[in-house]
């Protein structure tokens, strides 16, 4: 029997492209950018990086309205500034996996421009959901179906004679048109493109918005949402395209094009991660991992959870137990490019409130934020959430401390969901503020590091940084024991020195006295204890856990002021076994 794949336990770090380094100057990150800081990923600890498309795109969902799956975005560079990262990235034992958009391509694709050129009823526009609209005069959309990021998901278009003409579906912006699985052409495209960029060395995909690529085939009126549902959640409440299941055909067939291309190429091992949230429903989740889907599934519940033993449990035992009784992987995350900094979210003054528990990454509610709250409680969750059994995702930056930016002025912000809502959502872009490397402002704190002592300076970063982004820069961090980034660094070591990637998760008992503790989170993997203190007072270990722990073996606020017999405040402690 083969051993585990290299995915099973990985840490993988998320790279937004566009905001993690420039290597040319022009305020935007690129692939040589990241090339050129490719030691700090090493020295991290990182099993593989996830690259944001990087795909040739006008760049109105910021590479997620793709027009081109087989290039790479002059912005971003070349398909011979790819490889060199491949290649310096695996001189350094780390993978690279690429993202894959199926839902939508981007309105500057050639087939859509050609759908457009077309009439109704070509083949061009099967590719699409062109229809007609409702109305005397079709003025109306054809269903009332709204988009995830604010509005109707369909578009009118001009007839190429210039009259007002049929209407096509877009699940996200009007710039992203949803293409149409149920047409060969799209089938065939998506599996030469996986091909094309395996063949290019890369390790696999993380798939975007996998649950709304099915549609039911009518496109039937969604029901009314419940009264009170934000409006960036009308979109998630739609059952005939949410989950709908004729997807899955497609995911199984990528599954037999990569088994297949493993079995021609020994060596390689591919894994594939799906987007899909999947609040409260780990049977859901369990439909998209498996032996014949996507190999790893995020289990995001975890992320959006309220800083509560309750909450945090419930979040991770029912999904742990569904997915190892099927046999399936777990995958974890605190933090991506769509959802506000853990930081943030959880400094929030009703975190620990049910009240803030959305389920929903882009709805948030607006309470303040105390920053050193937040921060420890990020610490701790990361050690929690590195304890567990599975693969973990890290967002660039989480291992800074960043915080959410939350006052971009509204000139400065670009996320789509700003501009179809009118403002009304503020949109991802905080979390996507080019990362600060440098104490040095005049280089956009390194950002820009590349034209350093060139003739021109840097151009300003793409989305302006704060004033006080040089205090959490690598440069500020990485010889500072306490510092963020020295704990993310020892908490890898620790994960791969300390943990049995097979040992179980098991939760065990508190004891006739402590029964279940109302601020303290216990779970065990094999001989390391690991306990949560989600309350504001610390707690003597041997007074609550008797009998349970032994020596300290890592803890996640700052080192050098602990008490190996406390567990402090909002803190992850681990453990030995007792003595
Ligand atoms: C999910 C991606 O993570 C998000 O950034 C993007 O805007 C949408 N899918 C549309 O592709």
């Amino acid at each position: 029997m083969s051993a585990a794949p290299w995915w099973r336990d990985a840490v993988v770090y998320q790279v937004y492209v566009r905001s993690f380094a420039d290597g040319d100057g022009d305020g935007i990150g690129d692939l040589a950018g990241i090339t050129s800081r490719l030691d700090h990923l090493e020295a991290l600890g990182v099993d593989a990086i996830w690259l944001t498309p990087c795909y040739p795109s006008p760049q109105l969902d910021h590479g997620y309205d793709v027009a081109d799956y087989f290039g790479i975005d002059p912005a971003y560079g070349d398909l011979a500034a790819f490889d060199r990262l491949v290649a310096e990235a695996r001189r350094r034992s780390i993978r690279v996996l690429m993202d894959v958009v199926p839902n939508h391509c981007s309105s500057e694709h050639p087939w859509f421009r050609a759908a457009l050129a077309s009439p109704p009823g070509s083949p061009e526009r099967a590719r699409f959901f062109f229809r007609d609209g409702r109305g005397s005069d079709g003025e109306l959309p054809p269903n009332n179906w709204r988009s995830v990021f604010g509005g109707s998901t369909w578009t009118r278009v001009t007839e190429a004679d210039g009259s007002p003409g049929q209407w096509y579906l877009h699940t996200f912006s009007p710039w992203q048109p949803d293409l149409d699985w149920s047409c060969p052409d799209v089938v065939a495209m998506f599996r030469s493109m996986l091909t094309f960029w395996f063949d290019r060395g890369v390790d696999g995909f993380r798939v975007d918005a996998v649950a709304v690529v099915g549609k039911a085939a009518e496109l039937p009126d969604a029901p009314p949402v419940p009264e009170g549902t934000a409006e960036n959640d009308v979109w998630a409440h739609n059952p005939y395209t949410v989950f709908w299941p004729t997807a899955h055909d497609h995911w199984r067939d990528w599954r037999r094009l990569i088994d297949e291309y493993e079995a021609a190429h020994p060596g390689r091992e591919l894994v594939t991660v799906s987007e899909a949230y999947t609040p409260d429903r780990p049977d859901l989740l369990l439909q998209y991992v498996g032996p014949d889907q996507f190999h790893q599934s995020f289990c995001f519940d975890l992320m959006l959870a309220p800083w509560r033993v309750d909450t945090l449990r419930v979040t991770i035992e029912p999904v742990a137990a569904t997915l190892t009784a099927a046999g399936a992987p777990l995958t974890w995350t605190l933090n991506n490019h769509d959802t506000q900094r853990g930081v943030t979210r959880y400094g929030r003054a009703d975190a620990t409130e049910m009240s803030s528990w959305t389920k929903n990454n882009l709805v948030y509610t607006g309470a303040p934020v105390d920053l050193e709250v937040g921060t420890r409680r990020a610490r701790a969750a990361i050690t929690l959430a590195a304890a567990l059994p599975g693969s973990l995702y890290l967002f660039q930056g989480e291992e800074l401390g960043l915080p959410e930016v939350l006052d971009l002025p509204a000139s400065a912000r670009q996320d789509p969901i700003f501009f179809r809502t009118e403002g009304r959502e503020t949109g991802r872009d905080g979390c996507r503020v080019p990362l600060p490397w440098s104490t040095d402002a005049a280089t956009s704190f390194g950002f820009s590091s590349a034209s350093v002592g060139a003739d021109a300076p840097a151009a300003a970063p793409w989305m302006p940084q704060p004033d006080d982004w040089g205090a959490y820069s690598v440069a500020a961090q990485q010889d500072d024991p306490g510092s963020v980034l020295s704990m993310y660094r020892s908490l890898l070591r620790a994960r791969r020195s300390l943990l049995d990637p097979d040992a179980p998760l098991e939760w065990p008992e508190l004891g006739a006295h402590a029964g279940p503790h109302p601020e303290l989170l216990v779970l065990r993997r094999g001989t390391v204890t690991v306990v949560v203190n989600v309350g504001a007072v610390d707690l003597a270990v041997a007074e609550v856990l008797p009998a349970l722990v032994g020596e300290s073996l890592l803890v996640s606020s700052l080192a050098g002021h602990h008490d190996p017999t406390v567990v402090p405040a909002d803190t992850c402690c681990w453990f030995g076994p007792p003595r």
